[in-house]
């Protein structure tokens, strides 16, 4: 498959048939309709193979061994790192540092960068459609170091209130806006470029929370020109306990370390210690080694594919999916219309609970989430408690909308609303 031009047609089956669970019945002879990716996504064949390779042909500690097997992990490991780099178009590996994911980096930045350079008085200038991984490592830290957060509002239409934004930079003392790429519920895409642009000039810095844009959009940070950018490997065809924090070189070099251990110093004594070079100073004790070789594989799997490739796919699938949804007058879905929207529709049935719609769906073969998708302040916005979110990837098809469609016609007579 090509990278970086769009491939027509977009060979839809070749791509599930990487994905062996999609094949697998939901229930007994009911097959599956996987639309919950926005909370995980599925695995191709070549991630699964890769751990499987890992475990059974070279696994070892990374960074240590003299022998021959850890030389190959560490090698392995370190390519991926590579991988990732080019990925987001880093200037530097160095800028590449591995976590557990979105909700690692972003907590890693509010207590290194935050704790040494926010005081009382300062803002963080956050969002209203943030998820809880970018509103509570905030919260932490405004506590722990006197600083206040704001929050930009969002219009009816679910985009960003971008007055009151360019108001709040220029009356508060903005230090960090830390804002969502795409929102996981509106899925609003947010005007990265410009927002970061109005930062810097107000003098802040910018967090972006890339978690359900890395999956879906070309992320170059350069362009972006994001401070820190922060995603989760497993949203994005990556094992579980994968993901990257990027971060300026400049900045990572003033930060200090976060927590400590093994690897991230270059000297320990008694008296005190010194730490590694970057980007090893943030990557305490054994890492995930596995996983982020498998989120290097991911990425080969998303390049090869082609990312414009995958959004347009998606803006496909989202089109259709809204343009249905729109024929149900008992549902109502959020967010912006689909120029500004990314691959999920969150919904609510009129006199049925989210999660007992996500449960007749389920009996069908329909996988979608149900609650408040770790965006309690935002659901408290649009007066729900919760919502029913179908999130869609490079392997869903207009067959499977229609599926959700026919689903939500059985919720509805299920429930005799
Ligand atoms: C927008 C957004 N930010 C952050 C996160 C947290 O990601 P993780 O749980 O992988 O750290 C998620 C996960 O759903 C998300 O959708």
């Amino acid at each position: 498959m090509q990278s970086d031009s769009v491939q027509i047609p977009y060979d839809i089956n070749a791509i599930r048939a990487d994905f062996p669970i999609l094949a697998e019945e939901h229930h007994p002879g009911v097959p599956l309709v996987y639309l919950d990716s926005g909370a995980t996504s599925q695995k191709p064949l070549t991630v699964i193979k890769a751990l499987n390779r890992y475990y059974r042909e070279y696994n070892a500690n990374v960074h240590r061994g003299i022998h021959k097997l850890s030389e190959e992990a560490s090698a392995v490991y370190e390519g991926a790192r590579i991988k990732l780099k080019k990925f987001i178009n880093a200037a530097s590996k160095r800028e590449v540092i591995f976590t557990r994911g979105t909700t690692e980096g972003i907590n890693l930045v509010a207590q290194t960068w935050g704790r040494s350079q926010l005081k009382a008085g300062d803002v963080i200038l956050s969002t209203q459609m943030e998820h809880h991984a970018n509103i509570v490592p905030w919260q932490l830290i405004a506590e722990q170091t006197g600083a206040a957060m704001r929050y930009v509002p969002i219009l009816p239409d679910g985009t960003l209130d971008m007055e009151a934004y360019i108001v709040m930079l220029h009356d508060l003392p903005v230090k960090m806006v830390a804002v969502t790429y795409v929102s996981n519920v509106l899925g609003t895409v947010n005007p990265i470029v410009e927002m970061a642009r109005m930062a810097h000039d107000a003098g802040a810095l910018m967090l972006v929370d890339a978690a359900q844009a890395s999956p879906h959009l070309k992320v170059d940070v350069q362009a972006l020109d994001a401070d820190f950018l922060a995603f989760s490997g497993h949203k994005m065809c990556g094992p579980t306990g994968s993901g990257v924090l990027y971060g300026k070189q400049a900045l990572l070099n003033t930060m200090p370390p976060w927590m400590g251990g093994g690897d991230m110093i270059s000297k320990v004594t008694f008296e005190g210690s010194s730490w590694n070079e970057l980007p090893l100073k943030f990557e305490a004790g054994t890492p995930l080694i596995a996983e982020q070789i498998g989120l290097g594989y991911a990425v080969d799997y998303l390049n090869a594919v082609g990312m414009e490739n995958i959004h347009a796919h998606e803006q496909a699938i989202i089109s259709y999916a809204l343009d249905r949804l729109v024929e149900l007058p008992f549902i109502t879905v959020y967010g912006p219309t689909v120029e500004k929207k990314g691959a999920v529709a969150a919904f609510s049935m009129q006199g049925v609970h989210a999660h007992d719609v996500a449960q007749v769906l389920d009996s069908q073969g329909i996988a979608v989430r149900a609650g408040h998708h770790c965006a309690q302040p935002l659901h408290g916005l649009l007066g729900v408690s919760a919502t029913a979110r179908a999130s869609f990837y490079l392997y869903n098809t207009t067959q499977e909308v229609d599926a959700l469609i026919n689903g939500l016609y059985v919720v509805k007579k299920t429930f005799a609303v």
